[in-house]
């Protein structure tokens, strides 16, 4: 059974679709995992930096994109799942010389229509506003989650705003990763996807449940070594959990975004930052295995 992890802040230009890729790379290079990364976000960045600009217009011609995905799909036409996956994407190889195991849903400029069109039709069988938001919603939910089967790991990376398919994908990870920049208007941010994550009013509600029970977790990025990004993030990790890991700003990582059609070593891609892969790579590693130690205790519960 896959484990869902969504990279998602409402905020734009944190970082989401670099580190849901990064994380990609690493999950499948040094952990040997199977992973899926689908693309929710409409400027198609994830995409972009794994099957680069040719490769991405190649799959949307060919009608095989999240959004084909969800409008073929969503009034439970019996398809296939795996039609809509891209297999071996990236441009790294694993340790043994092939292709890192990445697939990939890829985005679509036309999610967006596409989630109206689907409001639509569901609203011609309902006039309760709320019925027919959650419906679309669970819909696409369900659309995600066809996918654990076959993957280790599956990808969710989230547009900046709110969507459905962006809130769908928030209901159904396992763990949030959060990345933001440490500035004022990030903290605000934070707040606010931690409050709708945990389906909480208020941050002295969100105060009842444990850091250590949320479903979500902080990640800073573009961290400077300077006082006052270690007092926000300082300030940050008093409300909400955070990971052990910093992403400081670094070329390795801004060049990580170009898709380039020769696969080399995910050392070579990274170039200065694969110390920051390495170790985002292990921490996010110890996620997994309590998710998957959790899902275990509750399953002998459940008998
Ligand atoms: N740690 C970093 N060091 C250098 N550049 C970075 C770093 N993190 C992200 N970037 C760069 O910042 C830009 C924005 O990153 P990215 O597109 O991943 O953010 P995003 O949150 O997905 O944005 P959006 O909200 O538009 O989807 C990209 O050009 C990326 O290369
Ligand atoms: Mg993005």
């Amino acid at each position: 059974m896959a484990v869902f992890l969504a990279v998602a802040n409402r905020k734009g230009g944190v970082g989401k679709s670099t580190i849901a890729v990064m994380l990609a790379h690493a999950l499948s290079v040094y952990g040997g995992k199977r992973v899926l990364v689908l693309d929710l976000d409409s400027q198609c960045n994830a995409s972009l930096i794994l099957m680069g600009g040719q490769g991405w217009n190649e799959a949307r011609k060919a009608g095989k994109t999240i959004s084909d995905y969800f409008y073929d799909l969503f009034d439970g036409i019996p398809a296939n799942a795996r039609d809509y996956v891209a297999r071996n994407v990236g441009d790294v190889t694993a340790g043994n010389g092939k292709p890192a195991p990445i697939a990939l849903v890829p985005g679509s400029l036309l999610l967006e229509d596409i989630q109206g069109e689907l409001y639509l039709k569901q609203a011609s069988q309902s006039h309760i506003p709320d019925v027919v938001a959650n419906r679309v919603r669970g819909r696409i939910e369900l659309l995600i989650r066809r996918f654990e089967g076959d993957f280790d790991v599956v990808i969710l990376d989230c547009p900046p705003g709110l969507s459905f398919a962006a809130l769908a994908a928030l209901k159904t990870a396992d763990k949030v990763i959060v990345p933001f920049r440490p500035d004022y208007v990030s903290q605000l941010a934070v707040d606010r996807i931690a409050l709708l994550i945990e389906d909480k009013r208020t941050i002295d509600d969100l105060a009842e449940i444990p850091i250590e029970d949320r479903r979500y977790t902080c990640l800073a990025n573009y961290v400077r070594d300077d006082n006052k990004h270690y007092m926000l993030i300082e300030e940050i990790s008093l409300v909400h959990p955070l990971m052990e890991t910093f992403l400081p700003q670094r070329e390795g990582i801004a060049n990580a975004f170009d898709f380039i059609n020769e696969r080399r070593s995910i050392e070579t891609k990274y170039s200065d930052a694969i110390g920051d892969v390495k170790e985002l790579h292990i921490e996010t590693e110890k996620l997994l295995e309590e998710i998957v130690k959790s899902a275990q205790k509750d399953k002998v519960a459940a008998h």
